[in-house]
């Protein structure tokens, strides 16, 4: 097909203010009515923005993963998270200086590095659900978020129990919970008491307890420690050197930001999902209780194509002219991989809104149809690490407690970068151990 250059996918006509609105309030109703009206390729304008084209065909989306680096730049569409995670971090870095770091990273998430943290993941698992309400009816986000950050400190910085811990929890508590603030993803200081004068003052505090635990690491030489931390400081670039300070620094402040809500959130849903469809929870109860794997690993599974918290994969931009599903992209043009799209497409998933793990036993998900966590060179580093932190907490919390909640789905709400229960996935708990005594009685 031969077209202007200037021609982009159709998309929604309404006003740049509206089609913005739209996409920050209600992402996933904007993104179904786009389909409905263009199609599996379609542009959105959103203010202050590159027009966006998002692409729901997995065929595109093979193409688009398969770009070469000096054609997109992912980094650059996810700038606005820079003040945030840093100049060095992998996730706002392109072309060679995103591959560099992206090669001292990816050794820390091979999977022994993932089976030698099993057992930390679980006592951490174990311990939180021991602590969480029983027997009313209680938003069980807050809970997983706390879980999620508790797995961070203690398997990705390295942390042992103690007032460090302590400090860091209650510090990192407050980094993430400004540090995306829009104010601050705008970078506006709006003077003094503003957000981002907040920020910068924890982000100072945040990063200089980070320093100070490097710094005492690499005096310490410990190398039989299993954390992503130790995994750093073993790292080394090209020419023998070891990343700096500044570098670890932006690199934990990463995966922070990019692990934390984002498996909080698939948890959320997947609790949501569980307690709405008994059959399903029972089944999996029955699994967990024989230790058995795959059925959990096929409800994870479903969990992330039928919930994927983050709707789209980061925004490609085009700095190169290419070529995709035969469509001509100009430079200034941003691409992304619907994902929530493909993962709800009848012809790829039938009963695609159904919640259902059968549909995964014994069948390997699609590299270009199950994307949760994107693909190609800029494919989620934690995903493997995400997986098994998901399986661990479901199993700690089907072993000691039963789950029951509201059988109406939660609306999808947008929370910080991912979208969440709007509700918190409301869950009563009840012990295992009680539950047995009453049906005794
Ligand atoms: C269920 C939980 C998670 C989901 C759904 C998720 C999803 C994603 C997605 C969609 C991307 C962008 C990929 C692309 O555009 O192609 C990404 C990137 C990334 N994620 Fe995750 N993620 C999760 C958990 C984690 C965890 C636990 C970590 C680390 C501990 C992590 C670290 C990263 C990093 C470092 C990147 C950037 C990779 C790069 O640009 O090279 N994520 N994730």
């Amino acid at each position: 097909m031969s077209l202007p250059s200037t021609a982009l996918p159709p998309g929604p006509s309404e006003p740049v203010a509206i089609q913005t609105l739209r996409w920050l309030t209600r992402p996933i109703p904007f993104m179904e009515a786009n389909r409905r009206r263009f199609g599996t390729r379609y542009t959105t304008r959103m203010l202050g923005q590159a027009p966006f084209v998002s692409l729901a065909d997995p065929a595109d989306v093979k193409e688009l993963f398969a770009e070469p680096p000096d054609v997109l730049h992912p980094g650059e569409g996810g700038s606005v998270l820079k003040p945030v995670m840093g100049r060095y971090s992998v996730l706002v870095l392109d072309e060679d200086a995103h591959l560099e770091q992206r090669k001292l990273m990816l050794p820390a998430f091979h999977g022994e590095k993932m089976a030698a943290l099993t057992g930390l993941l679980e006592e951490v698992a174990e311990r939180a659900v021991a602590g969480w309400p029983r027997d009313e009816e209680i938003a069980l986000h807050p809970h997983l978020q706390a879980v999620t950050l508790e797995v961070i400190l203690r398997a990705v910085f390295g942390l042992d129990e103690g007032s460090r811990l302590d400090e860091m929890r209650t510090v990192f508590t407050e980094y993430l919970e400004v540090g995306t603030h829009p104010m601050v993803l705008m970078e506006r200081d709006l003077g003094p008491g503003s957000p981002w004068r907040r920020f910068t003052r924890v982000r100072t505090r945040a990063r200089g307890l980070l320093v100070t635990q490097i710094r005492e690491r690499r005096t310490a030489g410990e190398d039989d420690r299993d954390d992503i931390l130790q995994m750093l400081l073993a790292a080394r670039h090209d020419d023998g050197t070891p990343m700096s300070d500044e570098e670890i620094t932006d690199e934990l402040m990463t995966l922070l930001v990019a692990g934390h809500e984002t498996t909080a959130s698939s948890l959320s849903f997947a609790c949501n999902d569980l307690v709405r469809n008994p059959d399903v929870l029972a089944r999996l109860r029955e699994a967990v209780d024989a230790g058995e794997d795959e059925y959990l690993d096929a409800t994870i599974t479903e969990a992330l194509r039928r919930r994927p918290v983050l709707s789209i994969s980061q925004p490609r931009l085009v700095v190169k002219p290419i070529e995709i599903g035969g469509w001509r992209y100009e430079p200034g043009v941003a691409l992304t991989a619907a994902i929530y799209l493909i993962h709800h497409d009848p012809e790829i998933y039938p009963e695609p809104y159904r919640f259902q793990p059968e549909r995964w036993l014994g069948v390997r998900p699609g590299t270009f149809t199950w994307l949760p966590f994107g693909g190609g060179r800029r494919r989620c580093l934690g995903a493997s690490f995400a997986q098994l932190e998901m399986r661990v907490v479901l199993q700690a919390l089907l072993r000691q407690t039963t789950l029951s909640g509201p059988r109406t789905p939660e609306r999808t709400a947008r929370r910080h970068i991912t979208v969440t229960p709007e509700r918190g996935a409301r869950v009563t708990l009840r012990a295992r151990a009680r539950e047995r005594e009453l049906a005794a009685a």
